[in-house]
C-alpha cells in the first residue's frame, strides 16, 4: 500500500493552501527544483554541449517515456516525449489519416478540449480533398463510428465535467469498423491507470504538467501501438525523429519505432523536473492511488452537496465514469473560484459555469478535503462570492 503521507510531503505545498488544482498544473516536487538546478550548474554549465552524450541528454525523451509507459499501461519503448499536446495530437491524426487512406472522417466529441477540435480542423484544411472533422455528443460517440471514419480522436476524461468515456468499448467498436484510435489522455495519466496496450488502442497523447508534475510547459508524449510503430510516418518529420539525426542526410528518414514522433530538440531542464517526480511515481500502487481518488472525490461530492444545494454536481456519480476530478455547476461558477481562492482553496473555472477540482492522493488527503468543503459551505452560505472583485475575468480562469 502506498504511503500517501509520505509522498505528500515531497511536495512544496505553500502554507495555508489547498491545492485542488494539480489536474491542471502539478505542484512542485522538492525533488525537481534540486534536480533542474544540478541540470542547469553541473550539466548545461560544466558539460554545455558535452552534455548530449556525457548526460545522456539524446536518450531522455525515450528513457522518460518507458517511466511513463507504466502509468498507461503501454509497452516500454512505444512512448517517447516532446513538444507540446496540441502538436503531438496533429502527430498522431497525421499518421492515422495516412495509414486509413480511403477514409476522410476524423470523429470526435463536443466534450473535447478545444485544441484537439482546432488542429483537427487545422489539419483538415491543410489537406483539403473532402477531410473532415465530425462532432457528435459525447454520449453519441459509439453509435457515430461507422465505416466512414478514418480515426476516432477522444479525450478519454471530459476537461469540464470530468465524464470518462470507456477506452475498451470505443476502441473494439473502432477497429470493428475499421477505424483507428487516438485517446488523449491528458486527464488521465497519473489520475488512474490507463490499460492502452489491454485495450488495443492505436495512438495515445497527453500532458506530463497535469497529474505527472512536470512544470509549466513540460513536454507531451505520444504512444504508438507496436503494430503501427514502424509503419507510422510523421507528418511532422523533424531531424530528431530521423534514423541517424548526426548524418545530416538530405533524406528523411524514419528512426524505428515511437523515436520517429520525436520533431526537434528536447526540452531537457524540464525532462529534468519531470524525471525528478517520476521518482515519486516509480513508487505508486495504482490500485491505491484509485481507491484514495475515488474516496477524496466522494467526499467532496458528499459534503458540498449537503452544505450547498444551489451548486450541481456536473460529474458522474458511476466511479467508472469518472476520472480523478469533480465539477460543479454555478451560473456564478467565476465569481465562487475566485472566494474560494482568496481563501486558500485552489481550482479553476472552465466557462461557462464549472467549478473544477482535482483530487490527487499524492498531496491531498481526507483532512483537505474537509478545510476546502467548510471554507466552500462558508462562502456559499454567506454569499460571500458576490463581491465586484471577484468578477473580472482574468487572462486565465
Ligand atoms: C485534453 C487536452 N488536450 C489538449 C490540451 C492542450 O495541451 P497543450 O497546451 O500542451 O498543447 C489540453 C490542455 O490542457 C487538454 O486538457
Amino acid at each position: 500500500m502506498t504511503d500517501f503521507a509520505a509522498t505528500k510531503a515531497q511536495f512544496h505545498l505553500p502554507q495555508g493552501m489547498i491545492y485542488l488544482d494539480g489536474n491542471s498544473l502539478g505542484p512542485l516536487p522538492h525533488a525537481a527544483a534540486a534536480r533542474v538546478a544540478q541540470t542547469v550548474t553541473a550539466e548545461w554549465g560544466d558539460m554545455l554541449i558535452t552534455a548530449w552524450n556525457k548526460a545522456a541528454w539524446m536518450d531522455k525523451p525515450m528513457r522518460v517515456g518507458d517511466r511513463i509507459a507504466r502509468l498507461i499501461g503501454a509497452e516500454a519503448g512505444h512512448v517517447v516525449m516532446g513538444d507540446t499536446l496540441s502538436i503531438k495530437v496533429y502527430q498522431a491524426l497525421a499518421s492515422c489519416l495516412e495509414m486509413n487512406p480511403t477514409r476522410k472522417v476524423i470523429l470526435s466529441d463536443t466534450g473535447n478540449f478545444p485544441s484537439d477540435l482546432y488542429m483537427a480542423e487545422g489539419l483538415c484544411r491543410t489537406l483539403g480533398n473532402g477531410y473532415t472533422l465530425k462532432t457528435v455528443a459525447p454520449e453519441d460517440v459509439l453509435d457515430a463510428i461507422d465505416g466512414t471514419v478514418a480515426v476516432t480522436m477522444i479525450t478519454e476524461v471530459d476537461y469540464r465535467t470530468g465524464r470518462r468515456h470507456n477506452m475498451a468499448a470505443i476502441t473494439a467498436r473502432a477497429h470493428q469498423h475499421g477505424a483507428l484510435t487516438i485517446w488523449d489522455l491528458a486527464h488521465s495519466a497519473g489520475a488512474f491507470q490507463v490499460e492502452l496496450a489491454k485495450c488495443n488502442a492505436d495512438f495515445a497523447v497527453g500532458c506530463s504538467y497535469k497529474y505527472l508534475n512536470s512544470g509549466p510547459g513540460g513536454p507531451a508524449f505520444i504512444y504508438v501501438a507496436p503494430r503501427h510503430a514502424d509503419t507510422a510516418r510523421p507528418a511532422l518529420s523533424g531531424w530528431q525523429g530521423h534514423a541517424a539525426p548526426f548524418a545530416f542526410d538530405l533524406d528523411y528518414r524514419p528512426a524505428t519505432g515511437a523515436e520517429r514522433m520525436r520533431v526537434g530538440t528536447p526540452p531537457i531542464l524540464q525532462l529534468a523536473a519531470l524525471e525528478a517526480s517520476l521518482d515519486i511515481w516509480d513508487g505508486i500502487d495504482m490500485a491505491a492511488l484509485r481507491k484514495t481518488s475515488l474516496a477524496l472525490q466522494d467526499q467532496y461530492i458528499a459534503g458540498i452537496e449537503a452544505a450547498c444545494p444551489s451548486l450541481t454536481l456536473a460529474t458522474p456519480r458511476n466511479h467508472a465514469e469518472r476520472g480523478s476530478q469533480v465539477s460543479f455547476r454555478h451560473p456564478e461558477g467565476y465569481a465562487i473560484m475566485q472566494a474560494m481562492i482568496a481563501r486558500g482553496v485552489i481550482g479553476d473555472f472552465r466557462a461557462p459555469d464549472i467549478i473544477r477540482c482535482g483530487f490527487t492522493p499524492l498531496f491531498i488527503d481526507a483532512a483537505d478535503v474537509d478545510k476546502a468543503i467548510k471554507i466552500i459551505a462558508d462562502i456559499m452560505q454567506n454569499n460571500l462570492w458576490d463581491r465586484s472583485e471577484y468578477k473580472t475575468r482574468a487572462k486565465v480562469t
